[in-house]
């Protein structure tokens, strides 16, 4: 029986991908390639190039392999990018969403693990956030999640899909094979070690009068490989029978952009120099993760969850490779 994963050649895709070959089992990825690279897959892995939405390409990998579960990276996921290309937002991560459930419902696949974020709380009321804060996201791509999070309920509710909606907090840091390359890199750390690397000049500290203790956004940063292992525990949990959960993914521990750059200068050893300039609209203060359900229903424990050891394993591969992936 194998597993489908969508966006298996992106960032967090290719760590869960190897994550889950490691533990024996079989793995179809299917990916357009739009962001991902090829060559963050190993050579031997069965590789569709094409999209989630491609009805006819998703029933001919249901007919060349036995896929029992499908975990659903697949997805553009720039917040600045959805705000001013809505359309393409809605129609690559819904509509191509909805059409790949729908498929693979019809194919019997019943198990449907899915990447979903802290942005669909939008501005939080309360932080640490819990899974039942209420729901109202900010921008296109918030809602983009959102909206395959209901479209899951209700095929749950039709067809008996059970799924697993991951909430991911901040994704970071690197395996020894596979690391992040996003282009353009909007992600924090990756634009923190270019500077370190002496690519960039500066890193832009965008607000630094929040309410906070040093004045900078706190955000909750999970190691990717804790991240992916989420994954392989979520898929156990439905193979037991488990129920459909909407789960955070974090390490409940927030770090300010100051403290990851004074960390980040101190794991390098090299100077990186932050200029301070105004918030960014739609930037909350804090965003920290209440971790307790992912830890109960999953058994889930972040290992790697120190920001040291983070930005160790992303400093590690950047040096490793500089220019990110060939492709
Ligand atoms: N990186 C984070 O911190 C973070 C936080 C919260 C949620 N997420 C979600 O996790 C998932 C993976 O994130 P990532 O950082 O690895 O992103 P990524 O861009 O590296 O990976 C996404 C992959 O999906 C592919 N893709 C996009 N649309 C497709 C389509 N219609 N058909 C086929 N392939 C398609 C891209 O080519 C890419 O390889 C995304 O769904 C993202 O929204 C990421």
């Amino acid at each position: 029986m194998a597993i489908l994963v969508t966006g298996g050649a992106g960032y967090i895709g290719s760590v869960t991908v190897d994550l889950l070959r490691e533990r024996g089992e079989e793995v179809v990825v299917l990916d357009d390639l739009a962001r991902g690279h090829r060559s963050a897959l190993d050579a031997d892995v069965p590789f569709y190039s094409g999209r989630t939405g491609d009805r006819a390409l998703v029933g001919r990998i249901l007919r060349e392999h036995k896929v029992e579960a499908c975990v659903h990276f697949a997805a553009l996921a720039y917040v600045g990018e959805s705000v001013n290309e809505p359309a393409r937002y809605y129609a690559n991560n819904v509509g191509e969403g909805l059409a790949l459930i729908d498929t693979l419902v019809g194919g019997g696949v019943k198990r449907f693990v899915f990447s979903s974020t802290c942005a669909t709380y939008g501005e939080p009321k309360e932080v640490p956030i819990p899974e039942t804060h209420p729901q109202w996201p900010k921008n296109p791509y918030g809602w983009s999640k959102f909206m395959i999070e209901r479209i899951l309920e209700d095929f749950d509710a039709a067809q008996g899909l059970k799924f697993v909606a991951l909430r991911y907090f901040n994704a970071a840091g690197a395996t020894a094979k596979r690391g992040e390359h996003h282009e353009p890199e909007t992600h924090l750390i990756p634009l923190v070690l270019d500077v370190a690397l002496g690519r960039r000049s500066h890193i832009s500290v965008f607000g630094s009068d929040y309410p906070t203790p040093d004045g900078t956004a706190i955000r909750d940063y999970i190691h990717v490989s804790d991240l992916g292992l989420a994954h392989v525990q979520a898929l156990a949990h439905l193979r037991k029978g488990g129920a459909s959960e909407f789960i955070n993914l974090g390490t409940g521990h927030g770090h300010s952009v100051l403290e990851l750059i004074e960390t980040a200068r101190s794991v390098t050893g090299r100077k990186i120099a932050a200029r301070k300039e105004g918030r960014r609209a739609g930037d909350p203060a804090r965003l920290v993760a209440v971790s307790e359900k992912a830890r109960r229903v999953l058994g889930w424990e972040p290992k790697l969850g120190d920001l040291a050891t983070i930005l160790r394993t992303a400093w590690d591969w950047k040096l490793a490779h500089p220019d990110g992936y060939p492709d």
